[in-house]
C-alpha cells in the first residue's frame, strides 16, 4: 500500500488508536500510530500558541524532503493543528550515547546529517542528543534529525527567551536577539560532540591526543560566531581522525585522561528535555 497517499483517516481516530506516546514536551505531544498499516509518529501542538511552530514544522520538513534525515511528511491536520510523519525508530541519542565504541563515527554521521540541512538553506537551532534518532545495526547507525521546531532561515532571528545557562547548547546568539546562522548549529553540534566526549574515555583519549581537532572542537563552542570553525572544516578534521579510531578501539585499552571540559562547565549538566519559551514571531 502507498504509505504516502493521503488517508481520510481523522486526526480523532488516529490520535484514539495511537500505539503509544513516544514523547511529550512543552511544545506538543508525540504518538506512533498506524498509517497505512506503516508505523508513524504523529505530533499534535499542545496549545494554540504552538500552531505557529507546527505550522512551520510542517514547511520545513516539505522542503526538506528527507535530507537530514528529516521524517517525511505525510500528512497535516489543522484542528487541532497536528503533523503525521515518518518514524524514526524508538533511540534517540540520549538513550544510547554511554555504550558505543562507533562515537566518532556517529559524530561524523550527525555532522554529515546537519551539512544536508545546511545545504538545503536552513538552520536546525535546536541540536542535542534528544532530537537525533539513531536506527539500523550498531555496524552501520543510521542518522535522523528530527523536530525542526525552531528551524528557520540563516540571518532569521528566533528570539529566544530564557536563562542561557539552563540550555546550554542553544548558542548565545539566540537570547541576544541576534540572527541564527549556520554558526549556531555548529554551536549546539561542539555541544553535542563535547558531551560525547565526556562519556567515552577511550574517544576521549584520542581527540585530547590531536591538538588540531581538540582547537577545532573547541572553537565550535566559541561564544563568537565568526570564531566558530565551518563545519566542513570541523568534519574534515573528525573524518582525518576516523580510521586511526577504529583501529584503536581494537587494540587499546582505555586509560583516564584529562577532560576536555572542566566538571563544572555548563555543557556536563545538560537538561535536554527542556526548552524556553521563544517569540514566535520571528523577526
Ligand atoms: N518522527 C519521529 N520518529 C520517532 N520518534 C519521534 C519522531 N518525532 C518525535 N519523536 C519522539 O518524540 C520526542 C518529542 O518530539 P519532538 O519533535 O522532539 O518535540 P519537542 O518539540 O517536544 O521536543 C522526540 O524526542 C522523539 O523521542
Ligand atoms: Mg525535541
Amino acid at each position: 500500500m502507498d504509505r504516502d497517499r493521503p488517508a481520510r483517516v481523522s486526526f480523532d481516530s488516529l490520535w484514539d488508536n495511537k500505539l503509544r506516546i513516544l514523547g511529550s514536551g512543552s511544545y506538543g505531544d508525540v504518538a506512533l500510530v498506524s498509517w497505512n498499516g506503516t508505523p508513524a509518529a504523529l505530533k499534535r501542538a499542545k496549545s494554540s500558541l504552538d500552531y505557529e511552530a507546527l505550522e512551520d514544522e510542517k514547511k520545513i520538513l516539505s522542503a526538506l524532503k528527507g535530507k537530514g534525515g528529516a521524517p517525511r511528511l505525510l500528512r497535516s491536520f489543522t484542528d487541532p493543528p497536528a503533523i503525521v510523519m515518518e518514524f524514526k525508530g524508538d533511540k534517540s541519542l540520549s538513550d544510547v550515547q554511554n555504550n558505543r565504541s562507533d562515537a566518532l563515527d556517529i559524530i561524523y554521521k550527525i555532522g554529515c546529517r546537519l551539512q544536508e540541512i545546511h545545504e538545503a538553506h536552513f538552520v536546525h537551532n535546536d541540536l542535542k542528543e534528544n532530537n537525533i534518532m539513531i536506527e539500523g545495526l550498531n555496524s552501520d547507525p543510521k542518522i535522523s534529525i528530527i523536530d525542526y521546531g525552531l528551524a528557520c532561515r540563516p540571518g532569521i532571528k528566533i528570539d529566544m527567551t530564557g536563562e542561557p545557562s539552563e540550555y546550554p547548547w542553544y548558542a548565545p546568539e539566540v537570547f541576544k536577539d541576534l540572527p541564527s546562522t549556520y554558526a549556531t548549529d555548529v554551536f549546539s553540534f561542539g555541544v553535542l560532540i563535547e558531551n560525547l566526549l565526556n562519556s567515552q574515555n577511550k574517544l576521549l583519549s584520542l581527540v585530547n591526543n590531536n591538538p588540531k581537532l581538540s582547537k577545532v572542537i573547541r572553537a565550535s563552542v566559541h561564544p563568537n560566531p565568526k570564531k566558530r570553525p565551518r563545519l566542513p572544516d570541523l568534519l574534515s578534521h573528525v573524518e582525518a581522525l576516523l580510521k586511526p579510531a577504529v583501529e584503536l578501539a581494537t587494540s587499546v585499552r582505555p586509560s583516564k585522561r584529562k577532560l576536555i571540559m572542566s566538571p563544572e562547565h555548563p555543557c556536563n549538566n545538560t537538561r535536554q528535555n527542556k526548552r524556553p519559551r521563544y517569540n514566535f514571531r520571528r523577526k
